[in-house]
């Protein structure tokens, strides 16, 4: 057998070179099993960050942290299986009308989630603002519920790819994060480990995403739809825009609540056009001929939704938790709405208390931002442009400080672009 040492898959990477299946596999093995040290974790991800992975290294070295933990079965599920992830960007709650919407189509959503970090939201922490909502389900509960209901909202298991929940928490204080295979990989090992048979990308593009970048944001989703594709999950991607936030709320209760209209048949148009056109392609990818607006219209999708919550130990008749401080942000122009940044609408949302700088903080599920206007709106001076909710107010004032400039009043009314730029697809 071969003995591997840690500097030397090291160097090999500093140096530019393609690392064997064999040193990928003993590498993240050890390092899950903490026989190899952080710092020289850290030191390879950051050569990789350098040098990148090539196809057959990204291929193996997602397949590593796969096999870092267990893989779901969700053969008990008698519908075809589709998931959705998205990059994540401000004001993303698309999950939440999302799952119970395919749901009600036939297809089983298991859909295993995260927390928020910074300025973007989580889609747990948004659920636990229902009151009685469990985020914490056994494997046997998920399945089970999936064979039911068709739609599960829960966290990952600490036994889902333990060798990216290492590596994550690692490249995020070593800068390592904003790289396309370490990105790519990292979702993937997830989603795949989850055991779904299909999955939709919703890879987010502009000044509040990740990936900046239209480009970057191209070659990020074809690397996943190609991880996907080759390890037996149909995947396909949707590039979305995130220059402006998602939809006119940001922060957890306030999310739930505009989720709620979504699933009453109304909502903002840009949330609406984002559910569908996901649910469109989750629900050909299951091979299923439904039309996701009827069942948003008649009410099918909120039934499926309420289903979930009461299943979950969540009374979805519980009113929402408010914030009790409440400040409106006003126009100190007339003009019209150049511009809604989503950057500072994220940031406002995490400092009012919505999101949390580390990962052990609590989150408020009141605070956050409600957005009264949308880019193209005619203003006059004085009109009140946002509304931020607080429960403190040293909170209010943070937030108040971080949303200074999001919305930009000019002259003449931008060009509206949809939010949906492009598919890819496997080759
Ligand atoms: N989300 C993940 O799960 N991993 C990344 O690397 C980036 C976003």
């Amino acid at each position: 057998m071969r003995t591997h040492s840690a500097v030397d898959v090291i160097r090999a990477k500093r140096d530019g070179h393609e690392l064997r299946d064999d040193q990928i596999h003993w590498f993240l093995s050890a390092y899950t099993a903490g026989e190899v040290a952080d710092e020289q974790a850290s030191a390879l991800l950051m050569a990789i960050f350098h040098h990148g992975l090539g196809p057959r290294e990204l291929a193996t070295w997602t397949d590593a942290m796969i096999r870092s933990g267990e893989r779901l079965d969700l053969s008990a599920v008698p519908f075809p299986t589709v998931d959705k992830h998205s990059t994540g960007g401000v004001g993303d709650k698309i999950s939440l009308p999302l799952c119970p919407l395919v749901a009600a189509c036939g297809a089983a959503v298991p859909q295993l989630s995260g927390r928020g970090l910074g300025h973007t939201g989580g889609t747990l922490d948004k659920l636990e603002s229902i009151a009685g909502f469990r985020t914490a389900l056994t494997n046997e509960e998920f399945v089970g519920q999936l064979a039911e209901i068709g739609a599960a909202i829960c966290a990952a298991s600490g036994d889902l790819a333990p060798a990216d929940r290492k590596l994550y928490a690692l490249r995020d204080v070593t800068g390592t994060v904003e790289s396309i295979p370490l990105i790519a990989s990292s979702i993937m090992s997830k989603k795949i480990a989850e055991g779904t048979d299909a999955l939709v990308l919703d890879v987010k593009t502009g000044e509040g995403a990740f990936m900046r970048d239209l480009d970057d944001a191209r070659t990020l989703a074809r690397t996943m739809v190609g991880i996907g594709e080759a390890n037996g999950v149909r995947t396909t991607a949707l590039i979305t825009g995130m220059d402006a936030p998602l939809g006119l709320t940001a922060g957890n209760a306030l999310e739930v609540r505009e989720s709620l209209e979504v699933l009453e048949g109304g909502g903002p148009p840009d949330v609406v056009e984002v559910t569908l056109a996901l649910a469109g392609e989750m629900l050909a990818l299951a091979g299923i001929d439904a039309d996701p607006a009827a069942a948003l219209a008649d009410g099918r999708a909120m039934d499926r939704w309420r289903r979930m919550v009461r299943a979950q130990g969540g009374d979805p008749d519980a009113p929402l938790p408010v914030a009790p401080l409440v400040e409106e942000v006003r126009a100190d122009a007339d003009g019209v709405v150049a511009a809604v940044a989503a950057m500072p609408v994220g940031v406002a949302a995490w400092r009012l208390g919505a999101g949390r700088a580390r990962k052990e903080d609590p989150v408020s599920a009141g605070a956050g931002v409600v957005l009264r206007v949308a880019p193209g709106d005619t203003v006059s001076r004085g009109q009140v442009l946002a509304e931020l909710h607080a429960d403190d107010a040293a909170h209010m004032a943070a937030g108040a400080e971080a949303f200074a400039g999001a919305v930009r009043i000019g002259a003449v009314a931008p060009t509206p672009g949809p939010r949906v730029r492009e598919r890819i697809a496997a080759r």
